[in-house]
């Protein structure tokens, strides 16, 4: 059975082709554009959706070395994500599904992040945990059956990701904050700068990094006034530390919580070294399985679409509504 999946939530352009539950081809077209601006420009995401998606799906259908005729699955994220960037996908999947045989199916983003995993171990099977961190995401959800997700902790602010990038800025290392910090961290002292964990001692699994932003924004005042004797290195270190601590702690005390033996660590953030070691280490101990989707399936892309599409064509779910919009605020559970 051939999937195709499509992902234009946010600005990255992503069509991955999945055979049988293996992937065949994973393009993504990055759109580079919105640096000049510090942020995404949704008008222009979406314009640049448009320009790109037709080309990406040829690559995609030549990396795999099929054709269009060949697919019997299209899967297209319906959401969460930007409304206009959605619409693009959206309409693009409608138009390859509409007057055919195959099977359309409308996904959640998130559900894609977490089936990532299965190109790691494609035995994966619910129930396990799953953690997402990236730029705009910090959730934690008990998978509980085939389909069936329920939200265990969010962040209550600031994703980890734009924590990450937002403490880059502070500290003047450039974008994408999350590799701008490790390598500064490298060569600092991470109890330089004394952190402490955000929701220490809460009872529920939630996420905050705001808290960390501001006293990072205060440290780097100190700094520049002559008033704290550590280096940029340090900080940097010293946040990294916090950061991984609060995700990987509160991670595993939920798996506890719920007597879950696997945990899925997936999203932008799930590439930062540290974590990888912290979440490896935790799970020896605690005799735990972690696993880690491939670190191209760690950014948004159209595979992880495929993958968590191929899931539902196996259990035999039937098509979607052509009819449906996009749905730029929806909750998985
Ligand atoms: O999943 P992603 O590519 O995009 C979305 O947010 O949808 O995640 C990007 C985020 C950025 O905030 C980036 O700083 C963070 O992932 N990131 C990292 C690392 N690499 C990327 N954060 C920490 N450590 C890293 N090595
Ligand atoms: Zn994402």
């Amino acid at each position: 059975m051939l999937v195709l999946g499509i992902d234009t939530s946010c600005d990255d352009t992503g069509i991955g082709i999945v055979q049988d539950g293996r992937i065949l081809a994973n393009v993504i077209a990055s759109q580079s554009l919105h640096r000049a601006f510090g942020g995404i420009m949704p008008e222009l995401a979406s314009r640049a959706h448009l320009e790109s998606i037709d080309e990406v799906l040829g690559l995609a259908l030549s990396d795999a070395n099929v054709t269009l005729e060949n697919i019997d699955v299209i899967a297209v994220t319906q959401g969460p994500g930007l409304a206009g960037s959605l619409l693009v996908g959206l309409m693009f999947a409608k138009g390859l599904a509409f007057g055919s045989s195959r099977t359309f199916y409308t996904m959640h983003h998130l559900e894609g992040h977490i089936q990532s995993a299965l190109a790691s171990a494609p035995s994966l099977e619910p129930p396990f945990l799953a953690l997402i961190a990236s730029g705009g995401h910090t959730h934690l959800f008990d998978c509980i059956e085939a389909g069936k997700y329920s939200l265990v902790g969010a962040t209550r602010d600031d994703a980890a990701g734009e924590a990450f990038d937002k403490v880059a800025r502070l500290l003047e290392l450039g974008f994408p904050g999350g590799p701008a910090i490790s390598k500064a961290a490298l060569s600092g002292n991470d109890k330089a700068y004394p952190l402490t964990m955000p929701l220490l001692g809460q009872s529920g699994f939630d996420f905050s990094y705001s808290g960390i932003k501001n006293a990072m924004r205060l440290a780097v005042q100190n700094l520049q006034a002559g008033k704290l004797e550590v280096s940029v290195a340090d900080l940097a270190a010293s946040f990294e530390r916090v950061m991984v601590e609060s995700l990987t702690k509160t991670t595993f005390r939920a798996a506890k919580s719920l007597s879950r033996d696997t945990i899925v660590v997936a999203g932008g953030v799930a590439a930062n070294q540290r974590l990888r070691r912290e979440f490896g280490l935790m799970g020896e101990k605690n005799k735990l399985q972690v696993v880690f989707p491939p670190a191209q399936l760690n950014t948004d892309n159209g595979a992880m679409i495929a993958l968590a599409a191929w899931l539902r064509a196996t259990r035999g779910e039937a098509s979607d509504s052509l009819e449906t919009g996009v749905k730029p605020s929806w909750n998985l559970y």
